[in-house]
């Protein structure tokens, strides 16, 4: 008989604030480019029937003694059954006995621990004097990849938020009319990218929306949306004259925003700049200069999910908060 910790969706939101979840993803990145932590080959495979992604991610985080997977995906046609898109659950496993430990469910951790790695694209890779950010899909990701941004560029005037769905991009430039910057809703992509610093794209398109020739010199792009073979958001031929970052080199090779540049052969992964744990750790500088084109790829990686579950189920044990169940 084992001996379960169950949390639920609120229960881990009452427990990981953005700023602790920001700290722990840094040093989850740092440590896998130190090869002290590990993510095992990632499952992700379509089930068209429903219009779905299913997929697990698995790792272990060494420092948080995090050892376990997350599994779930996107359903595209959940919204419209009053559900969100994204639906997952991580279960964590003692790494000394390999027993069960706790059931965390996940769609929380998936929104913050992709909020901190976009903030940390952004931190490291972006003009830190940026005033222009474009949002370039406007669901869930886009609301807080938006949020995640502001916290770390703090020269920001102006947002332009796109979305096909031109009512999500409306109601979002409603939700943060109270905000200091000024924000404006574009009527195509072309619009949003022209005259943005930092563009976001966090859409679950299958084909390229910003193109190449809209990206001026100095631009920073966070590539949040593709996380699946077939998908994309960007014009391969962007990846030409950017400096590439990557979460994980062997995931954005072939799930990623990058599998689309690399099959074309436009970058190789030896032109590929390095890895965001890399960077974070100093072992290589970030952006060189003012002018440069930087893309982070971020495909999300099981470090990130065990990171922010592990920590929860930490506080949860201290705390006494959650249900138990024994199998
Ligand atoms: N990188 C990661 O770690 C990570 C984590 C979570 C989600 N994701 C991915 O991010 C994407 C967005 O997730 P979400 O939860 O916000 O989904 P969502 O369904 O809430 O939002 C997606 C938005 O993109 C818009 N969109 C779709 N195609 C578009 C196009 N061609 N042009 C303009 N807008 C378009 C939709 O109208 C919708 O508003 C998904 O592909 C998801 O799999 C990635």
């Amino acid at each position: 008989m084992t001996d379960i910790l169950v949390l639920n969706d609120r229960e881990v939101a009452s427990l990981v604030s953005f700023a602790e979840n920001l700290r722990m993803i840094e040093q989850a990145f740092s440590d896998y480019s130190l090869g002290r932590n590990a993510a095992f080959p990632v499952v992700r495979e379509a089930i068209p029937k429903y219009d779905g992604i299913f997929g697990i991610k698995s790792g272990y985080v060494e420092s948080q003694g995090a050892l376990g997977f997350k599994a779930g995906g996107f359903w595209a046609n959940n919204m419209s059954r009053g559900l969100p898109n994204h639906q997952s659950v991580i279960v964590l496993f003692d790494p000394a006995t390999g027993q069960p430990r706790a059931l965390v469910a996940a769609n929380f951790v998936t929104q913050i621990r992709t909020a901190a790695i976009g903030a940390i694209g952004c931190k490291y890779l972006a003009r830190q004097d940026s005033r222009i950010l474009a949002v370039i899909g406007t669901g869930q990701q886009g609301r807080n990849q938006l949020e995640a941004a502001l916290q770390v560029l703090p020269h920001i005037e102006q947002v332009v938020l796109y979305d096909q769905n031109i009512a999500s991009a409306q109601t979002l430039a409603k939700d943060i009319a109270h905000y200091p910057q000024k924000a404006v809703v574009a009527d195509n992509p072309a619009q949003a990218c022209q005259e943005a610093d930092v563009i976001i794209t966090a859409t679950s398109s299958f084909k390229a929306i910003v193109m190449d020739e809209w990206i001026k010199p100095g631009t920073h792009i966070n590539a949040i949306g593709t996380d699946t073979r077939g998908k994309q958001e960007l014009d391969p031929l962007i990846f030409a004259r950017a400096m590439v970052v990557v979460d994980d080199i062997n995931q954005c090779c072939y799930l990623g925003e990058c599998q689309h540049a690399y099959d074309a052969g436009i970058i190789t992964r030896d032109t590929i700049y390095g890895q965001i744990g890399e960077i974070i750790n100093q072992g290589k500088k970030g952006r060189n200069s003012s002018k440069e084109i930087t893309i982070f790829d971020t495909t999300g990686v099981a470090i990130q999910d065990l990171a922010t579950a592990g920590y929860a189920f930490e506080q949860a044990l201290k705390k006494g908060i959650g249900s138990r169940i024994t199998i």
